[in-house]
């Protein structure tokens, strides 16, 4: 306890160090870089004094009591004098803990804290090689997300999977969750006989009779990466290496949808270097999954609401799969550093889609962002946040998914974009293929980084760099000024075209002069973002009945029009919305719809009623969200 408060207190330290130092000189900003790449105030792990090195992991997964019970073998690495190994639980209730040789540890788990949970305190000795911790997960496990058969697609059979990022892996097992400590695992896992059992390793492509798994994970990995999925799902080939799981009635689906993958892997590798994970498959899991992927290695969680039928949303996939490079190859140290895995995961994920679908498409994503980051730092503001559009800001004390704001992907992206044009495209890409190679494996703060950019990148091409614009870019808030800018004809032409509707409303105009028809979902996703916030039924029915938008089957475009449905009380599309709501468990479609409703006291008698139905539903990230939202 009083440790964790001297390192956040250092961390404090160290941020304002950080603002404050911004001399000129190229030096700028390295600050006590040791002392910041141990202190992840998220952990109460203390691995300089024993850290966990593999994790062997048994257990068997209980649907009727909803819960999984487990033994944990740590090998662990301790100094020469090493007394305690810590690690972080929540939740969990720890049956017993012994060495290899079966002999009882002495252990007590501290007292439980906000977000973290509460620290198991295992006394060793510098001889103690394994330590075996056999526990049960509660019934409330944060990272679980138990679903009846209801609540799947094919509604025949209960299914589980875990969420662990950011720091919910400790609420399934014992272990030093940070994402500055890998491990690698094997876990043997038995599950009811109907179900296949699939982890974040390797994966059996069929069940079994005996409903026990084996599975492995050679390469080491952070806590946050451990997943676990269990459901009736079977498996269908894409390529050579990768492939998609899926409940039986989507699986034809899942599998026309994602026919690019293999493509997108080449063209991955081809940027920044071989794929180090042997295979890369997909679950596709049932709608309540409140992400829209996970990067789990060698298996991407995803939602169901990225099956458009027209492959149009794939550029999640393309972002997963960049994830193999950016966070799971490199890691960010710890939570405060979040901008380095989605900020460079965005970048590559564009780059991906611009490979295989050229600039134009690449183009319209990068412009969809640099809309939502406008707005979102405009919300910030507004909600006095403004200090956390920094790229890097400090959360000690708060829930690590307080940074889950479009700040690290969007701003990050942008940042990195700003380089790129910087320096020209061929060295940028350079740089980043040794970026990557050189720190396999490995874990990256924010100022290593900037390190390896003077160095590597503007030092090596005697570029004269000024810290003025790490100083811009990632310590202050706001929008810097020279924000790339993309361009795109397209949605010059979608510009142009909604102007004309708001004029006259003619669907006729905009099939011949903007060839609307033809419009891609990006194209759709523009048009209804730019509508007036504020539009009579008449409009709203005219949009509805010349281009079927409450009717939609694309969730992207669905989500979009929702806001309109709430903000301009549209009661023909009341009745779609609540189903989205209900059946829809991705938090980034659930909160703008949710933050639409509470604007006004009859929304927020609409938004209860309709949560009341969907709650259950919901993975707990997206009820905490949302209960927080609603004041429950
Ligand atoms: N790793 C994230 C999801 C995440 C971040 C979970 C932080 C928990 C804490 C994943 O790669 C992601 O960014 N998902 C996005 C996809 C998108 C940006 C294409 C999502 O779920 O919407
Ligand atoms: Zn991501």
């Amino acid at each position: 306890m009083i440790k964790k408060l001297t390192s956040g207190l250092c961390y404090a330290l160290c941020a304002i160090l950080l603002v404050s130092s911004c001399t000129p000189g190229k030096e700028y900003p390295i600050v006590i870089e040791t002392d910041m790449k141990r202190s992840d105030t998220h952990s109460f792990a203390h691995p300089e004094e024993a850290v966990v090195t593999h994790l062997s992991w048994h257990a068997r997964v209980n649907f009727e009591l909803k819960k999984i019970d487990a033994t944990a073998t740590l090998t662990i690495k301790s100094t020469a004098d090493a007394k305690q190994l810590v690690l972080d639980t929540k939740d969990l209730t720890i049956k017993s803990i012994t060495n290899g040789n079966n002999e009882a540890l002495n252990f007590s788990i501290g007292e439980t804290q906000p977000f973290l949970g509460a620290p198991l305190t295992i006394n060793i000795t510098p001889k103690t090689k394994n330590v075996l911790v056999s526990y049960e997960t509660s019934e409330n496990a944060e990272a679980l997300q138990w679903l009846e058969p209801s609540q799947t697609t094919d509604k025949s059979y209960p299914f589980l999977f875990t969420q662990s990022q950011a720091i919910l892996a400790r609420s399934w097992v014992p272990i030093q969750d940070s994402p500055g400590i890998r491990f690698t695992y094997d876990a043997q896992v038995e599950v009811p006989k109907e179900l296949l059992a699939l982890m974040s390793a390797s994966n059996p492509t069929e069940k079994n009779e005996s409903g026990i798994y084996t599975f492995e994970m050679k390469q080491a990995i952070p806590a946050y990466l451990l997943a676990l999925a269990v459901g009736d799902v079977q498996f269908s080939a894409l390529g050579k290496r990768s492939g998609v799981y899926a409940e039986p009635s989507v699986l034809a689906q899942a599998t026309a949808e994602f026919e690019d993958l293999e493509k997108m892997i080449s063209a991955a590798e081809k940027l920044y270097g071989p794929y180090r994970w042997d295979r890369y498959d997909l679950i596709v899991l049932p709608s309540s999954f409140p992400f829209g992927g996970m990067e789990n290695p060698r298996l991407t969680f995803a939602t169901p609401t990225i099956l458009a039928g027209d492959k149009s949303l794939t550029s999640l996939v393309a972002h997963e799969l960049a994830h193999s490079w950016s966070g799971n190859l490199v890691t960010n140290a710890n939570w405060n550093d979040f901008w380095l895995n989605e900020g460079f995961t965005v970048y590559f994920e564009y780059r991906i889609m611009e490979a295989l679908y050229g600039r134009e498409y690449s183009e319209m994503l990068a412009l969809l962002s640099l809309q939502d980051l406008k707005t979102e730092i405009e919300e910030m503001k507004a909600a006095d946040q403004f200090k956390d559009t920094s790229l890097k800001f400090d959360l000690t004390n708060r829930n690590p998914d307080d940074g889950m704001t479009s700040i690290p992907y969007d701003k990050g992206y942008f940042f990195l974009r700003m380089l790129e044009e910087k320096v020209g495209r061929e060295k940028f890409d350079g740089f980043l293929k040794d970026y990557f190679t050189s720190n396999s494996f490995k874990t990256m703060t924010t100022e290593q980084f900037t390190k390896i950019l003077q160095t590597q990148l503007f030092d090596a091409y005697d570029m004269d760099v000024q810290p003025a614009l790490y100083e811009a870019w990632i310590y202050t808030p706001g929008l810097p000024a020279d924000c790339p800018n993309p361009v795109s004809d397209k949605f010059e032409n979608v510009d142009k075209a909604l102007t004309t509707w708001l004029a006259n409303q003619s669907k006729e105009e905009l099939q011949a002069s903007y060839h609307s028809d033809d419009w891609s979902t990006h194209e759709w996703l523009r048009f209804i973002r730019n509508l007036p916030d504020t539009l009579s039924t008449d409009q709203m029915q005219a949009l509805d009945q010349a281009f079927g938008f409450t009717a939609t089957g694309n969730s992207e475009i669905f989500n979009v029009w929702g806001i309109l449905i709430i903000a301009n009380q549209y009661e023909a599309g009341y009745g779609r919305l609540e189903s989205f709501l209900i059946h829809t468990g991705r938090r980034k479609f659930l909160m703008p719809l949710y933050k639409e409703f509470v604007k006004t006291p009859e929304g927020i008698e609409m938004a209860k009623a309709i949560y009341q139905k969907a709650r259950p539903n919901y993975h707990f990230v997206a009820s905490s969200s949302i209960d927080a939202l609603l004041g429950l």
